[in-house]
């Protein structure tokens, strides 16, 4: 017995030294999963720990190529794509609407120098209006096809989005948003079998009436599907981003053709307030742009359409109604439409900061709920149209086609 036991102590101690290790390994091991998910180009991290970051990247790049190269074996193609791209860095990155592209424009314009002639020190000050309407002349754009020699010796980017929230996305930009109301607002509307209801502010186009219009009557650069704008069959992108991991995504590619400094600092609470500034300052151009939009709204009324597009997306909280005497009295007397512009700004990043108690998670939950909300509300035909004319994006880039949520059946 006593030899036993004392041969049993050290055998018990190195026991028990492998399993403080392993718990500590696995301890440091989790933190390892975990931390890079929260990486952010600005987190002030070592070297090891943007390797470790990089690797993982790396490896989440190589799984999704190597899906889309499969998936293009039995035959899908689709379009050409339009290039954006900087010969310096060796980067091209295919343009597609709705998933991030005033992110990359923004970049591409700075690296060009195409700043509106402001002396600025980030892409991110310059303006989403300028980028969408203005410059861009000075930036190299081609075809695919054109340059298909050049393009293949580049890193090439193609980021793409879940068509379930690229298409509702559009329906708040555009239709929430009085952005496309004269337009395709109109033809919506004229459509209306109710004639009393055909008008010509469409202030109301519901969720479902677009995506009748969208699936059945209009293709639009904005709605169509990424791989009939960009085909990953055709482009052959060795960097897939996807719109739902955007900052991770797009701070490796940076990294890799050596621009990081680019995105110095731009976490993700700037990329929110970001995202209010951008967007209220853009629909107010488009609303001084567009005079028969006056005959619509006050400046205080496109305040309101602002305010219901960021409850919507999560920037302001659900629970505050909109303070429409607050934004009246601040903005419906001015003339200048610019200054309205910069007191929404003001006003809306206070409500924002008021809203950020809750976190991410909360917001994307949030966000998730009123998109399955309003999809529920769509006919069983509709749903499956999109299905349908979707199904090289849900196979190519390994989206849910039927995600359980909309698909749920009505109790
Ligand atoms: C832009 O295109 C021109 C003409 O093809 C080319 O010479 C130049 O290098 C390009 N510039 C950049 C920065 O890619
Ligand atoms: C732009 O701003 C930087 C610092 O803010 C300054 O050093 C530089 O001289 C400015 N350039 C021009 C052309 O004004
Ligand atoms: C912040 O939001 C809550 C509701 O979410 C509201 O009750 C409160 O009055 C707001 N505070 C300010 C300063 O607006």
């Amino acid at each position: 017995m006593r030899f036993l036991t004392s041969r049993c102590r050290p055998v018990t101690l190195i026991l028990a030294l492998i399993a403080v290790w392993m718990l500590l390994s696995v301890y440091y091991l989790e933190i390892g999963i975990k931390d890079p998910v929260k990486y952010s180009p600005s987190s002030k991290e070592t070297p090891e720990y943007i390797q470790m970051f990089q690797k993982q990247q790396e490896q989440v790049f190589a799984e999704r190529r190597a899906l889309y190269e499969k998936q293009c074996q039995k035959g899908f193609k689709g379009g050409a794509g339009e290039v954006y791209y900087y010969q310096p860095a060796k980067l091209a990155v295919c343009h597609v609407q709705k998933v991030g592209c005033t992110f990359w424009k923004r970049i591409f314009h700075f690296l060009y120098g195409d700043t509106n002639g402001k002396n600025i020190s980030s892409p991110f000050e310059i303006e989403r209006y300028y980028v969408h309407f203005v410059g861009g002349k000075k930036t190299n754009t081609s075809s695919y096809a054109a340059k298909k020699a050049l393009f293949d010796s580049f890193n090439k980017v193609l980021f793409v989005r879940d068509p379930w929230a690229r298409i509702w996305s559009v329906y708040i930009d555009k239709f929430v948003l009085p952005d496309s109301w004269l337009d395709y607002g109109r033809a919506i509307a004229n459509r209306r079998v109710d004639r009393s209801r055909r008008k010509s502010c469409p202030d109301d186009i519901g969720f479902v009436e677009y995506l009748d219009f969208a699936l059945n009557v209009k293709q639009d650069a904005h709605w169509k599907p990424v791989h009939q704008v960009c085909s990953p069959c055709v482009f052959r992108p060795q960097y897939l981003g996807k719109m739902e991991t955007f900052s991770k995504d797009s701070a490796h590619v940076l990294r890799e053709v050596g621009l990081e400094s680019l995105v110095q600092g731009h976490d993700h609470a700037h990329y929110a307030q970001d995202e209010v500034r951008m967007l209220t300052e853009y629909i107010f151009r488009v609303f001084e742009a567009r005079p028969p939009l006056r005959k619509c709204l006050t400046h205080a009324g496109v305040a309101e359409r602002l305010w219901m597009a960021f409850v919507l997306n999560g920037y302001i909280g659900d629970a505050q109604t909109f303070p429409k005497e607050e934004f009246t009295k601040a903005i419906d007397g001015m003339v200048n439409t610019r200054a309205a512009s910069q007191k929404v700004v003001e006003l809306m990043l206070k409500y924002h900061a008021n809203s950020t108690a809750r976190t991410s998670q909360q917001m994307k939950d949030y966000r998730r709920s009123v998109m399955v909300q309003h999809y529920r509300q769509a006919p069983r035909p509709l749903l499956e149209k999109i299905v349908k004319m979707y199904n090289g994006d849900f196979v190519l880039f390994d989206y849910e086609a039927r995600p359980a949520d909309i698909f749920q059946p009505d109790p």
